[in-house]
C-alpha cells in the first residue's frame, strides 16, 4: 500500500514553498466572517454536542435534496448519506463492494486509486479523450465491470469536462450493461461558463453521486455526502456505523446554519468561479511566459492544469524543484504519462503563481545546460 504523494508533499513542504501540489481551495476566499456567525449559532443548541444519526442531520440532508431538486435532479432526505467527506463517501461504497471489478479513468484521481486497492478491486482504465471517457474502450470495458468510477467535472487530475454528448451515451451504456455508476462531482460547482446535467440525473436507479462541500466551502469541515436510490442507500449505513459512527454533528449543523442564506452561497459560489477562472488565465499565461514548452489544454472549470513537457521525466523534475521551493505532483502518480504534470491554479496567489512557474524555469535550465 503506497501513501498518496500529495499527502506526503504536504507533511514535508517548507512555509517558503510554492505548492502546485494540492487540490486546495483559495484560502482568502473562504466565507470565514460567514461560518463564524453560522458556527456560533450552531453552538446555541446544547444539543449540537450530542450523538446524531448515522445517516446525517436531517435539516442538512434537506437542503442537499433540496438543492438537486431545484436542478432538475429529484432527491429525498432519504436519498442521502451525509459523510466525512466524499473521500468516506467513496471508501462506504467500495468497502461494500469489496473485490468488484472497476472500470475507472486513466489517469484517475489519486485517493480514489488508493480505496480501490485497499479493497481489493479490479480496475481497467480507459483512456481520457478532450470530450470525456473514450467511448467505445468504455462499452467494451463495463461489460466485464460491475461498477464505472468517473469525475466528468473537471476531472482530478485532467481538468477534463464530459460534453452533455458524451454524459448521454455513457448513460445508455451503463444502463444496457447494467453496471453501477459512482460519479464522483467535488468540482460541479467550478464551472466557468454553465453547468451540465450529471450522469447520475440520466441514471437514478443505477448510481451513486458524490457531493462534497470541501471545494466550494472548506475542506476542513469534512462534511460531503452520497446521492444514491434508497434501495441503494440502505445497506451502505451499516458500513458508515462501523467506521465513525456518524460525520461530526457540530460541522454538519455549522454547513446546515450557513445554507440557511442560499442567496449569500450562491454569491460565494459566484465569486469562486470568478476568481478561479481569472487564475486559470493568469496561470496560463504565465506558462506561455516562462514555460512555452509545456502542452496542456485550458481548462473550463474545477482547479487543476493538466499536461506535459515531452519527453521529460516529471518524478525526477519534481524531486529537483523541491529543492528549489515549488511543488507540482507528477502525472504518474494518477496513472498518467511519465512526462505529464498536474499543477493546481487556484491556491496559491498571482504573485506565487509567476514565482513559481520561474522556479520550475531555472531548473529546467539548469538541467539543460
Ligand atoms: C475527485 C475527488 N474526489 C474526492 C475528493 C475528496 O474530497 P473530500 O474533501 O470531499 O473528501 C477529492 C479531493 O481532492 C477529489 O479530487
Amino acid at each position: 500500500m503506497r501513501r498518496s504523494f500529495i499527502r506526503e508533499i504536504l507533511e514535508h513542504t517548507s512555509s517558503d514553498t510554492i505548492s502546485f501540489a494540492g487540490g486546495l481551495p483559495d484560502v482568502s476566499l473562504f466565507p470565514h466572517k460567514e461560518l463564524q456567525t453560522a458556527t456560533h449559532n450552531a453552538l446555541e443548541n446544547a444539543e449540537s454536542l450530542q450523538y446524531g444519526t448515522s445517516t446525517g442531520y436531517t435539516p442538512l440532508k434537506e437542503q442537499i435534496a433540496e438543492h438537486y431538486s431545484e436542478r432538475g435532479f429529484p432527491t429525498a432526505p432519504e436519498n442521502i448519506l451525509i459523510t466525512s467527506g466524499s473521500q468516506q463517501g467513496l471508501d462506504i461504497i467500495c468497502r461494500y463492494h469489496c473485490g468488484a471489478s472497476i472500470t475507472i479513468e486513466k489517469p484517475s484521481y489519486l485517493g480514489a486509486l488508493n480505496v480501490f486497492r485497499l479493497n481489493s478491486m479490479e480496475t481497467t482504465s480507459i483512456p481520457l479523450t478532450e470530450n470525456g471517457i473514450k467511448l467505445e474502450a468504455f462499452k467494451q470495458s463495463i461489460a466485464k465491470s460491475k461498477l464505472a468510477y468517473l469525475i466528468p467535472d473537471f476531472q482530478n487530475p485532467s481538468g477534463r469536462c464530459y460534453t452533455d454528448k458524451t454524459r448521454e451515451n455513457i448513460a445508455k451504456m451503463l444502463e444496457d450493461s447494467q453496471t453501477l455508476l459512482i460519479e464522483d462531482a467535488p468540482y460541479s460547482e467550478l464551472y466557468f461558463d454553465a453547468p451540465h446535467k450529471s450522469i447520475s440525473q440520466i441514471l437514478p436507479k443505477q448510481s451513486y453521486h458524490l457531493g462534497s462541500f470541501s471545494k466550494v466551502l472548506s475542506p476542513a469541515l469534512r462534511v460531503g455526502w452520497i446521492r444514491a436510490d434508497v434501495e441503494l442507500i440502505k445497506p451502505l449505513i451499516a458500513y458508515k456505523e462501523a467506521m465513525d459512527l456518524h460525520t461530526s454533528g457540530i460541522t454538519q449543523r455549522i454547513v446546515s446554519e450557513y445554507l440557511k442564506d442560499s442567496e449569500s452561497f450562491e454569491k460565494h459560489l459566484q465569486i469562486l468561479r470568478v476568481v478561479y477562472q481569472e487564475k486559470m488565465h493568469y496561470f496560463c499565461k504565465q506558462l506561455e511566459l516562462h514555460l512555452p514548452d509545456f502542452e496542456y489544454i485550458e481548462p473550463k472549470g474545477g482547479m487543476f492544469i493538466y499536461g506535459k513537457f515531452n519527453g521529460v521525466d516529471s518524478r525526477a523534475l519534481v524531486q529537483e524543484c523541491l529543492k528549489n521551493g515549488v511543488v507540482f505532483v507528477p502525472g504518474v502518480e494518477f496513472g498518467g504519462g511519465n512526462d505529464e504534470i498536474r499543477f493546481n491554479f487556484t491556491h496559491s496567489s498571482f504573485d506565487e503563481i509567476t514565482e513559481g512557474l520561474k522556479r520550475i524555469k531555472s531548473v529546467i535550465d539548469l538541467t539543460k545546460s
